[in-house]
């Protein structure tokens, strides 16, 4: 299939292009720069730097590469800036997104995967988190991958769109050959920094929080390869088939990891002590999230070939020590 990426040369979204390849389809990618790397994405991919609610350049990509599905990974994703900047998520994520699959039926492009979070539970009641359980989010981040999913459906009733939105637990780790990987400006997610920290990049990490209602005291998160989440977006793609099709999936390992859990295994995998402080809590932090990705399991035939912590974080390691400055310049 002629696939266009959206935010294809993002962390995420560069994974997948490649995992594309790897299994036969044609990925086209259209990506600003202001968070994607254009070196993440291979010269031999097409590639545009258009923006994503850029109604005319997208309609004409789509037309020009007769795109057959489009993924969309080109939201903004910090959840402090949300609550700080709201209307920033609201038109990026939103509007902007809106604006896609308006051009998208447009051209009788119908069907669409897309990126949402598990941050869509907000603070669960239950754990493992199924499909199934309310969303309540907490933040404009995920209020903004709610609104997106709840749009999608109604465009599935209304125009046969056919969908599916990924509810990803915490991405993590980089490509197997290490050829690309997390290069986020700011860095805020825990196995980077903690990876940093003990190569001396940066300062000793801060544990936010040590007196969570958890075995060890700090929160308990599901970490799941970059490139486990990749596969199953296109495990996907013969559902989308039958017009109208509307589909959740949540994306983890189901295995929950302490951030102290984290830190041992940075020590181990690199060989290096991680230096830490233990700081106070940082707002908006659930206790524990966790998957049960039974559901993708079962109807995807998905299966976790990073099922380790040390797994996914030997991948993170081998990208960082060969990129200490990751992809260098943006452009
Ligand atoms: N953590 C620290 N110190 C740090 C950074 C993180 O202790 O310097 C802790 C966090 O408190 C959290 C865990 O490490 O308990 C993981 O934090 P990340 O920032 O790596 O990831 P989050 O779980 O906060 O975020 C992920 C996704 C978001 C999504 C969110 C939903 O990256 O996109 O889950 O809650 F919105």
């Amino acid at each position: 299939m002629n696939v266009l990426v959206v935010g294809g040369a993002g962390y995420i979204g560069s994974h997948c292009v490649r995992q594309l390849t790897a299994a036969g389809h044609r990925p086209v990618v259209i990506d600003n720069l202001v968070f994607g790397h254009r070196r993440a994405v291979a010269p031999d991919v097409p590639f545009y730097d258009v923006n994503l609610g850029d109604e005319s350049a997208v309609g004409k990509i789509l037309v020009d590469e007769k795109i057959d599905l489009v993924m969309h990974f080109a939201a903004y994703a910090y959840v402090g800036e949300s609550v700080h900047d709201p209307l920033k998520y609201y038109f990026n994520n939103v509007v902007a997104t809106l604006g896609l699959l308006r051009v998208m039926l447009a051209k009788g492009v119908k069907k669409f995967v897309f990126s949402s979070t598990c941050a869509t539970y907000g603070i669960p009641e239950k754990m493992p988190l199924v499909e199934t359980m309310p969303q309540s989010p907490i933040n404009p981040y995920g209020q903004t991958k709610l609104d997106v999913e709840n749009a999608l459906k109604a465009l599935a009733l209304a125009h046969g769109l056919s969908f599916s939105a990924f509810r990803y637990f915490n991405a993590a780790g980089a490509a197997e050959d290490g050829a690309i990987g997390e290069d986020h400006d700011p860095e805020t997610h825990l196995i980077p920094l903690a990876i940093d920290a003990a190569t001396g990049k940066r300062p000793p990490l801060q544990v936010f929080g040590i007196d969570y209602p958890t075995p060890d005291g700090t929160c308990l998160r599901d970490y799941v390869h970059v490139d486990d989440l990749s596969r199953a977006h296109i495990a996907v793609f013969e559902k989308l088939e039958k017009p109208g099709t509307a589909l959740f999936y949540n994306l983890g390992t189901g295995t929950p990891t302490s951030v102290r859990e984290v830190i041992n295994a940075v020590g181990k995998v690199t060989g290096k002590k991680v230096p830490y402080t233990e700081g106070p809590r940082r707002a908006g932090d659930p206790p524990a999230l966790y998957a049960d990705s039974s559901k993708a399991k079962n109807e995807l035939g998905w299966k976790v070939k990073f099922d380790t912590i040390e797994s996914i974080v030997e991948t993170a390691w081998r990208w960082h020590s060969a990129n200490p400055d990751g992809f260098g310049k943006r452009k």
